[in-house]
């Protein structure tokens, strides 16, 4: 069995609007509900652990409580998404008496669309591996530019991947990484695949979809709402 820990700690500042984006509706339901209910109904998930921005804790809990009748616990979030993380972490060992070994999905509570497979997929694959990313080909062709204003390289498109979660490793591994890295450089490091990758280890990938979308602008919005069409007819 595994735990999903839902980083939405964050204030969605590029999509603007007066609350944040994870309880924007979507269809009827707030977008962090959609998310919750994708992990709650997998038969391999035990918990679901929620770190949210402390100003957000109540309004959180009312909400859980409308949608859930249990199974979905709630925490403050950190500074930054691995903040978020530790936060998250540290509930479960404490309230929940996860040990070291325990799978962890963390998952952005901004992707709706994570798919039951995916969940599986990385579950699956950390019988083989220290931490593992959701990643989908790249379909545009890639540069990488410095200034944004000259292009510097062109890598090969076939070995060029984009990021999504879940990302997926064990609770005592995570903080075994965290804690090789000086405090003062911690800031900088705002992603668990970078992490366990900059400690020399290998960030295995399973297989995303171009479904599996984070809203980060209004544009997104747009798309999630055609993305769900079916389910609200
Ligand atoms: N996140 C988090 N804790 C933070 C910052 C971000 O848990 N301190 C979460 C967000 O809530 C989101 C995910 O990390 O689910 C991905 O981050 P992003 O899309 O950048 O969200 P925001 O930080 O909310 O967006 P913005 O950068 O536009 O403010």
């Amino acid at each position: 069995m595994a735990t999903a820990a839902i980083v939405a700690g964050g204030k969605g500042t590029r999509m603007g609007g007066d609350i944040p984006k994870q309880f924007m509706e979507l269809c009827g339901k707030p977008v962090i509900i959609h998310t919750i209910e994708r992990f709650l109904k997998h038969q391999e998930v035990e918990n679901v652990i929620v770190g949210i921005n402390p100003h957000w804790h109540e309004y959180t809990e009312e909400l859980v409580r409308k949608y859930f009748s249990g199974g979905v616990h709630i925490t403050d979030g950190g500074a930054d998404r691995n903040d978020t993380i530790v936060n998250i972490i540290k509930y479960a060992k404490e309230k929940l008496s996860a040990g070291d070994d325990e799978i962890l999905l963390t998952h952005d509570a901004v992707r709706p669309f994570v798919t039951d497979r995916m969940i599986s997929d990385s579950i699956a694959m950390m019988a083989d591996c220290d931490i593992c990313t959701a990643a989908i080909t790249a379909t545009d062709t890639m540069l990488v530019s410095a200034d944004g204003i000259t292009a510097d390289d062109f890598p090969l498109r076939s070995t060029m991947f984009r990021v999504q979660t879940p990302q997926t490793f064990r609770i005592g591994g995570f903080i075994e990484m965290l804690d090789r890295v000086p405090t003062e450089q911690r800031a900088g490091i705002t992603d668990a695949c970078r992490l366990f990758h900059m400690n020399g280890k290998a960030v295995k990938l399973i297989r995303g979809d171009e479904t599996n979308i984070k809203l980060t602008y209004p544009n997104d919005f747009r798309t999630a709402e055609t993305l769900v069409k079916s389910c609200c007819t």
